[in-house]
């Protein structure tokens, strides 16, 4: 098969590194990738929405498979476009239709599905401008922290944490009123908060059975000590040490089963990844959100531990066959550890040379871009490093020796990664 990537993030070059050693892929391209995935794929110079775009390059390079990384295209319908354009309707796609990808695209969309097919999660309301006086109510009847969610995507930015009545009211205002997250927030959900450990399931699904990958728990605030401000992940671990047996069978049969067959009782499609965010309180799991596709930098560690080829799997997803497949894990753990750019998550400057990259060692490009022959930041997060090892503690030191070889202006991560472990 020759495969297209969408995405230019660590997840992609994951994606890439591992469907580079699939005995099914013939080309492998990237689109728009980043210089990490310009050493196991040919970059296009796509962005990761503009359909019209990669449907040219679908055509031209005469792909088979199109494998989505990111939300936004699956939430904008990429595989119905494709699904609905007669010379496209041959060309399989790993990621769900619009349909499914609202469970990303719509909290109150999301908690509804959950309600209805009786899976574990926080108590909520949903409000609009229209009942914002009974939203103001219901914040008055509930406990601090108050959870303010904008229904729809708002790059990672739409779910507020609030002490303060009085601040969660005035949020409440300026979303709903005040489109403090744009369209996102013309819906709000407020929601019962929990309190506990999270973590990262991940399934794959072919619309009928699914296979259930190595969780992982990702490292979310800037900095030392899980403290400042929330991030796209600065580090990831898999497997995840606290979980027990038990445990487990319970994330499986109270939330995984049921997931899978509420969506085919709902009659919805979904092919590809579901990444479920959950918590644990107490003993038992509870869902904080679906995402309809793989985590960053979850997949950074999930994906160098799975030892099939994932471009049978995918070929298995696409043929409706993933019943078929035996999973196979590496028993060894695997740690990532993000470097990101000065400033990040706030505003950051790009363009700053990278040095000490080596070959060999498992460097996931997040944001990067080759100028001129040389290889430069050109985003928040720049470089997730992996390292796999009997042991979390050696993983991660590993990780770390490579990080102490790499350098750019203004490098920042996390020294304590897995420091809860
Ligand atoms: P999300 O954007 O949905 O991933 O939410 C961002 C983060 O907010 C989650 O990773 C949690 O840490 C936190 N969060 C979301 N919902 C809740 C909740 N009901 N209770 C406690 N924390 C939450
Ligand atoms: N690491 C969390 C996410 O990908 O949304």
């Amino acid at each position: 098969m020759n495969i297209l990537v969408i995405g230019g993030g660590g997840r992609e070059h994951t994606l890439c590194w591992k469907l580079k050693q699939s005995k099914h892929c013939k080309k492998l391209f990237a689109a728009p990738g980043n210089a990490g995935t310009s050493e196991c794929a040919t970059n296009l110079p796509i962005g990761v929405s503009d359909f019209k775009k990669i449907k040219e390059a679908v055509i031209y390079y005469q792909i088979d498979l199109v494998v989505v990384g990111p939300e936004e295209p699956l939430v904008l319908g990429i595989h119905d476009f494709f699904i609905n354009d007669v010379t496209l309707s041959r060309v399989g796609v790993i990621g769900p239709q619009k349909k499914a990808a609202t469970l990303e695209g719509s909290k109150a969309f999301a908690k509804a599905f959950m309600n209805r097919h009786n899976i574990p999660t926080a108590d909520y309301a949903e409000f609009t401008s229209e009942n914002i006086t009974e939203g103001e109510a219901f914040l008055e009847k509930s406990k601090p922290p108050y959870v303010l969610k904008a229904d729809g995507l708002a790059a990672g930015k739409g779910v507020l944490i609030l002490d303060d009545l009085m601040q969660a009211k005035k949020e409440l205002r300026q979303m709903l009123l005040q489109k403090k997250f744009g369209k996102a927030s013309r819906k709000v959900v407020i929601e019962e908060f929990l309190k506990g450990i999270e973590l990262s399931c991940f399934v794959l699904t072919d619309g009928e059975n699914y296979l259930t990958l190595p969780m992982a728990k990702d490292y979310k605030r800037i900095g030392e000590g899980d403290t400042g401000l929330n991030t796209g992940g600065m580090g990831a671990v898999s497997p995840v040490p606290f979980l027990d047996n038990s445990f487990e069978q319970k994330i499986c049969n109270q939330i995984i089963k049921p997931t899978i067959e509420g969506l085919k009782k709902d009659k919805i499609p979904y092919k590809g990844f579901i990444f479920i965010g959950l918590i644990k309180v107490g003993d038992d799991p509870k869902v904080i959100e679906y995402n309809v596709r793989l985590g960053d930098p979850e997949t950074e560690v999930v994906i160098p531990r799975i030892k099939n080829d994932l471009g049978e799997l995918f070929q298995a997803v696409q043929e409706g066959t993933l019943d078929k497949i035996q999973l196979e894990i590496e028993s060894q753990v695997a740690a990532t550890v993000m470097a990101v750019s000065k400033g990040y998550p706030e505003a950051y400057e790009k363009g700053k040379a990278i040095k000490g990259l080596s070959k060999g060692e498992m460097i996931f490009h997040a944001g990067t871009k080759i100028i001129d022959g040389q290889v430069q930041t050109s985003g928040g997060r720049v470089l997730a490093v992996t390292s796999m090892a009997e042991e979390h503690k050696i993983a991660l030191l590993n990780s770390y020796t490579t990080l102490s070889k790499l350098s750019f202006e203004g490098i920042n991560y996390r020294k304590d990664i897995g420091f809860d472990l």
